[in-house]
This record gives C-alpha cells, sequence and structure tokens, in this order.
C-alpha cells in the first residue's frame, strides 16, 4: 500500500450527484489529507496523519510518498472530445475567419475540415503517431489523463483506418487512456462521387465491419449539420452503427438546432456542441441520460455563443465540459482555461465545472471507474502549488499542474 501527501486540500468530489446543478458547499474538501492506495486504486482518503497510522494488513508494509511545499489534489480531468490526431495546420482559416469571410467562403477557398483532410491523409503513420504523441503529452501536463480521440481527417477505408491504427498504437506510448471515436462521418469527401446518403452507406458497408473486426473503436459519431449530415440520413446512420453493437456520440446543433434531439432519440452516450440548442430541446436533453457536452474552445475559436450550460443544469441535465481541440475550430488545447472561460460566462460554480471535466466526462466515455478521489476508483489525481483549490480556475489556466499521477504514478513534474 502507498499513502501519499500531505496535501493542504484533497478535493474528493465523493458522493456528487452524476446531473444536476452544483453548489461549492458540496464539495468534500479534506484538509492536511493523504491518499492510500493500492495497485494503482484509492483505498482510502482522509487525514494524512490518521491515515499514517493504518495498520497494514499482513506482512504488507506502508510506503510513504511526501509532497513537498504546500500543494492541493484533485481528480485527474477528463476530455472527452478531441480531434488531435490530424496532419498540418489551418492558421490561415482563422486569419479568413478574421477577416470576415463566412464557413463556407472559407471552406470554398482550400479551408475548412476538406483541408485538414488533405493534409491528413498525406501524413505518414509515422508523423501523425508523432504529433498525437505530443499533443497528448501537452494534455497530461494540463492534468488531463483520460483522452478521447477522434478520426475523421480520412474519409476514406484506407485513411480512416490509417488514423484509428495511429491512435491504437499511440495507446501503447501513453500512460494515459485513449478513448477513440470512428468520425468517418465528419463530412462527406469531395472526392466521392455519390450523395451523403450513399457516403453513409458506404461507412456502414466498408468502413464499421473493419473498425470492428480490427477492434480500432467502439464508438460512431456523425456531424448533423446543413453543411454536413441531414437529420433523416443521419438518423439512420446512427441507428445501423448502433446495430453493429457503437456507442453513439453526436455533434449536434452547433450552427442550426434539432440534431440533439436525435442524439436522445438514438440514445446516445452525448450530444456534443450545443451551440444552437432551443430551449425545448434543452429540457429532452436534460431529462435523458444523453451526456450534454459544452466545447467552448469552439467557441472561442470560431467567436460563436457558449453552450447554454446554466440552463443544461439548472433543468437538471448531466453537463461535460471537453475541449475539441482540432485544426480548425478549437486549436488551443487547453481546456482548463476553456473551461474556466465558460464558468465566467455561464456563471458556473467551481464544483460544477470540475464536475464536468473529471467524472461527469468520464461518465460521457461509458468509464465510471474515475473522475472522484473515493475507496475503488482509479488513482488518478493532479496536485496544483496552491493553497486553496479556488486558485485553480480563477486563474484561468496559468496556474499550471505540479504533478499528475496515473495509476498512483507520478507520470508529470512540473516545478
Ligand atoms: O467539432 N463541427 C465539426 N467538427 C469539428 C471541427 C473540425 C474542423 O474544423 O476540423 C468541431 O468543431
Ligand atoms: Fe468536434
Amino acid at each position: 500500500m502507498k499513502l501519499i501527501g500531505p496535501f493542504k486540500q484533497i478535493i474528493t468530489l465523493a458522493n456528487l450527484p452524476l446531473r444536476g446543478k452544483l453548489s461549492d458547499d458540496q464539495l468534500e474538501i479534506i484538509e492536511d489529507g493523504g491518499i492510500l492506495m493500492e495497485d494503482g486504486k484509492i483505498v482510502q482518503t482522509g487525514n494524512y496523519e490518521k491515515l499514517k497510522t493504518v495498520i497494514p494488513h499482513g506482512n504488507v508494509s506502508l510506503h510513504l510518498e511526501y509532497t513537498e511545499g504546500v500543494q492541493i489534489c484533485m481528480p485527474a480531468f477528463t476530455d472527452s472530445h478531441t480531434h488531435i490526431c490530424f496532419g498540418g495546420n489551418r492558421a490561415n482559416d482563422f486569419a479568413m475567419r478574421n477577416a470576415g469571410k463566412t464557413y463556407l467562403e472559407i471552406a470554398e477557398s482550400g479551408g475548412g475540415i476538406w483541408s485538414s483532410v488533405l493534409q491528413t491523409r498525406i501524413a505518414s503513420e509515422e508523423e501523425l503517431l508523432e504529433s498525437t504523441l505530443e499533443r497528448i503529452n501537452s494534455l497530461i501536463f494540463l492534468g488531463i489523463t483520460t483522452i478521447e480521440i477522434k478520426s475523421g481527417y480520412g474519409l476514406d477505408v484506407e485513411n480512416e483506418l490509417k488514423m484509428l491504427r495511429v491512435i491504437k498504437k499511440t495507446q501503447a506510448l501513453t500512460k494515459a487512456t485513449l478513448v477513440p471515436t470512428c468520425l468517418s462521418a465528419h463530412l462527406k469527401p469531395r472526392d466521392y462521387g455519390g450523395t451523403t446518403q450513399e457516403y453513409l452507406h458506404y461507412i456502414v458497408d466498408e468502413i464499421l465491419p473493419k473498425v470492428k473486426a480490427e477492434d480500432l473503436a467502439k464508438r460512431v459519431d456523425i456531424f448533423i449539420e446543413k453543411s454536413a449530415f441531414q437529420p433523416e440520413e443521419s438518423r439512420e446512420f446512427l441507428l445501423k452503427a448502433k446495430a453493429l453493437g457503437f456507442d453513439i456520440t453526436v455533434h449536434a446543433d452547433q450552427f442550426t438546432p434539432g440534431s440533439s434531439r436525435i442524439a436522445v432519440e438514438v440514445g446516445a452516450k452525448s450530444a456534443d456542441h450545443l451551440e444552437a440548442t432551443i430551449e425545448e430541446d434543452i429540457e429532452y436533453l436534460a431529462y435523458s441520460d444523453t451526456v450534454a457536452t459544452a466545447l467552448p474552445g469552439a467557441s472561442l475559436g470560431l467567436g460563436e455563443k457558449f453552450t447554454p450550460a446554466r440552463k443544461i443544469l439548472d433543468s437538471n441535465g448531466i453537463l461535460a465540459i471537453a475541449s475539441d481541440w482540432n485544426p480548425g475550430s478549437a486549436p488551443m488545447g487547453n481546456l482548463i482555461t476553456q473551461a474556466s472561460v465558460l464558468a465566467t460566462f455561464e456563471k458556473l460554480s467551481t464544483a460544477e465545472v470540475l464536475a464536468g471535466i473529471t467524472f461527469r466526462s468520464a461518465y460521457a466515455l461509458g468509464l465510471e471507474d474515475r473522475g472522484k478521489l473515493e475507496k475503488g476508483k482509479k488513482a488518478d489525481f493532479v496536485t496544483f502549488k496552491t493553497d486553496n483549490f479556488q486558485n485553480v480556475l480563477y486563474h484561468q489556466g496559468s496556474l499550471k499542474a505540479a504533478h499528475v499521477y496515473i495509476q498512483g504514478e507520478k507520470v508529470q513534474a512540473h516545478v
């Protein structure tokens, strides 16, 4: 058994509900705390001095790992929506957007998702692996130890499988948990001759069976939007993907409303974006078990409004917050900064933000073994050199993580 501490404060997030609003006085804060763990899992949290006196059963001895200086500790974060496997760069989209060009104008002049597809298709597996791993490491550096990664810049059998194989290979090179998602339905590729509906059939017939056979992803995503896939063909596609055994997640209501309803109707694990969700659809979503995922990085990247996170929580929905890190709409890649800014604009409590980037976002990925520091959960946690947890979001991401632990082992040291 190992005891890590002492920590000035441990914010355990224990006993918080999966859904609905939270106030900061619901947070369990252990002063001068320690974390007792075995085989990468938490045995107990509590007062450090008291835990030191716990007599290990049998011949097991208690290993003490001391923390230096004043630190606080909380569960490590889960980023449940990223597109960090990509080739190239879209800085020119940023410049064109700021020069007043529309989404369609940018796409027509060689930018947009299609430009990332071309740049990703020409990247070798080695190049993609190296750049993806670099991005994973920068996320770990922020305290994020569970990362969802989508395909969606390949858009044909060869290149979608290339992306998903790279993600699978990357898993062997990192201690973070990677959750791959097949997003072949990101856009109909320009070199596909048929209709969007035919392209969706092609994904079901040609791509998903191979993804399944090679066990490359257990989740399927689609971008339902005027410029991508239409509601009815998307519903049919998602039901087929579900029948093949995939979990479902949807890029929903980013610019136009309506698709979050489809996500709920097909029993999606999450509906992500929701910047344009109308009032009655917020209610519909909040009443369901589909997690509503806000992506403030996309709002900041595109200059669009934020997801109505406050209303979702007040309606008793399950709110997660993720980075959407991608080369086009959300190139920042700093979930802590983005979640802090969302809190300011949407009036979210610290408890709501922390829940949204820990156990609630993990739930969106079907992972209920992490995101709270309580008995039996994974000992994935992050520490900060400060005496008060409020400082983490207050500094909007500029207070860097001091140490990151994955299954009780320190993976990142930053002084
Ligand atoms: O989540 N909305 C669609 N897909 C991404 C954008 C990806 C891109 O622009 O490359 C998103 O924002
Ligand atoms: Fe996205």
